[in-house]
């Protein structure tokens, strides 16, 4: 084992406009979207502190000062479940204020992921930190933020979730070359942000989850706009590969990508299947309607 740090924080990026969400995305945000009841971010913020990370820092942007609410105190609503005497309501809600130390940045101009991690450098300092990306949820055990922790106490070194995507869907992703060291962990040799098709190195895609040294912030701020004119993380990645080394750990899990609507929808159904409230009533209804359509 190498001698690292701890990894005491967390950024996540929520500044996008989430236009693969248009229309309901012009007033919420997407990372507030509801998986049932339980917006795509606090199920971020919950694998960070399952993880051990308690530390998190949201990147937003005009107009969604709703995520900021969110985490807030609301002694309105609290006073108000208090006299209604509904007291498992009024737990969640002082268990989701507690949950974590939340901090907000702003970034001015939608300049892409890299420029929106670059914005958490004055908060970060010089610590190692974990990024996640609300696009991707992943139900795991441990989870998924976890197990890239874990290799990167192993190696000392930044590490990203890997993930398979089929044959044909590698420009939808950042995609990796490198090669195993076993254990589904893979020493990376070059990263590649949305290749042209038939110009991937591999079909192993970068899933948003990453656990990077401070040595990132530097590099960030040298990074030219890459693809789709906006100054990537992965072309930042590749840059601290070549220098420092960087490793890749395929997840053990569940992925789901919430940022696409098929992929909403099936992380929709997959919680409510296993919630042990409304479960067995969903996948009744579920068989019914498939049996229908
Ligand atoms: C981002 C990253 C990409 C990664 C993807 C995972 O892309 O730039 O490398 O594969 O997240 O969800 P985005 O989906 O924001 O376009």
């Amino acid at each position: 084992m190498a001698i690292v740090k701890p990894v005491r924080k967390a950024v996540l990026p929520a500044a996008g406009f989430g236009t693969r969400f248009l229309p309901v995305t012009k007033a919420i945000p997407k990372e507030l979207l509801p998986i049932v009841d339980v917006p795509v971010i606090q199920i971020n913020v919950e694998e960070c502190v399952a993880s051990g990370i308690r530390d998190l820092i949201l990147i937003t942007s005009r107009g969604k000062d709703a995520l900021i609410d969110y985490f807030d105190r609301g002694a309105e609503l609290e006073e108000l479940l208090e006299r209604k005497g509904k007291r498992a309501d009024l737990e969640m809600i002082r268990r989701l204020t507690d949950l974590a130390h939340i901090s907000a940045i702003r970034q001015a101009e939608a300049r892409g992921l890299g420029h929106a991690v670059l914005c958490a450098r004055g908060l970060v300092v010089d610590e190692p930190f974990a990024v996640l990306l609300g696009d991707d949820l992943v139900e795991a055990d441990p989870p998924a933020i976890r197990q890239l922790l874990d290799v990167y106490a192993k190696y000392g070194k930044g590490v990203v979730a890997l993930w398979e995507v089929p044959s044909g869907q590698e420009h939808l992703y950042g995609i990796v070359d490198g090669e195993s060291v076993g254990g589904g962990v893979f020493r990376l040799h070059n990263l590649v942000e949305k290749p042209e098709p038939g110009k991937a190195p591999s079909r192993l895609s970068i899933v948003g989850r990453y656990v990077l040294p401070p040595e990132i912030f530097p590099i960030l701020a040298n990074t030219k706009p890459g693809q789709g004119g906006e100054i990537q993380l992965t072309d930042a990645l590749a840059t601290l590969c070549a220098s420092d080394g960087l490793y890749g750990v395929r997840l053990r899990g569940e992925r789901f990508d919430a940022g696409d609507r098929t992929g909403y929808v099936l992380a929709v159904l997959r919680y409510a299947l296993r919630r042990s409230d409304i479960g067995a009533a969903v996948r009744a209804g579920a068989e019914k309607l498939l049996r229908k359509t």
